[in-house]
């Protein structure tokens, strides 16, 4: 089954000083709001936490997408699911045991995603697919917005889409890292399905518009327009 797809603006590329107007301003456009917590361990960079994520959930009703770029996810990821995320996704190479995290996560009352990183191959991770609902691929090295789109690293989302195909999963392939309306129809042909774009929407002079054209450009590459 084909779902229509998901577009998730990465508050990364917002204005962080007016972070509630910025998420105000794609309500009605996007379908996820994309929250990327950096903790300065796992990635170099360092952004937002636990106290702006439930200050920010009482300013919208656009379901959170968390992204957990952070050392011992065990640890953390639970309270952003009871913070009231919709997803929480955390990285592949930050846990040992994914599927014990993604168990908790959805007894928390979220769906549970799994992230693979640029340097990191997905093939140990499809048996894990039954147990998760979202898995993220990275289409650049995590750490940074507005870094140039890797369409080698396509060739894991194929990898999850045939799986997921043979299996017959449902589970969202979600791709992050320089999806832009020149890049988000190559990943939706390799079967994502789920799209995070900061630059692309946030850099944009009207966000909502940006978000509607990729919607289009996706929907029209996955045979869903
Ligand atoms: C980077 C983050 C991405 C980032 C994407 O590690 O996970 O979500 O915000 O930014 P763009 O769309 O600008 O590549
Ligand atoms: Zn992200």
């Amino acid at each position: 089954m084909t779902l229509s797809p998901i577009i998730a603006p990465s508050i990364l590329a917002s204005d962080f000083s007016r972070l509630g107007e910025e998420v105000r301003a794609i309500e009605g456009a996007a379908d996820w709001v994309h929250v990327d917590v950096m903790d300065n361990h796992f990635v170099p960079n360092l952004t937002i936490g636990l106290p702006v994520v439930q200050s920010l959930r009482k300013a919208t009703s656009i379901p959170f997408d968390v992204h957990l770029m952070i050392t011992d996810p065990q640890r953390w990821a639970p309270a952003y699911a009871e913070a009231g995320a919709y997803n929480v996704t955390f990285h592949a190479e930050a846990c040992d045991d994914p599927v014990a995290l993604a168990k908790t996560l959805r007894a928390a009352g979220a769906k549970a995603g799994l992230a693979i990183d640029r340097d990191t191959p997905v093939e140990p991770y499809l048996e894990l697919l039954p147990y998760l609902d979202t898995i993220l691929i990275m289409t650049i090295k995590a750490g940074f917005g507005g870094q140039a789109f890797m369409p080698e690293l396509l060739d894991k989302v194929r990898d999850v889409r045939r799986r997921i195909a043979v299996n017959d999963l449902e589970i969202r392939v979600e791709v992050d890292g320089g999806i832009a309306a020149d890049t988000i129809e190559r990943a939706a042909e390799a079967g994502a399905d789920a799209f995070v774009a900061g630059t692309a929407v946030y850099g944009a002079a009207d966000p909502a518009e940006a978000i509607r054209k990729l919607r289009g450009l996706a929907a029209g590459a996955m045979g869903v327009a």
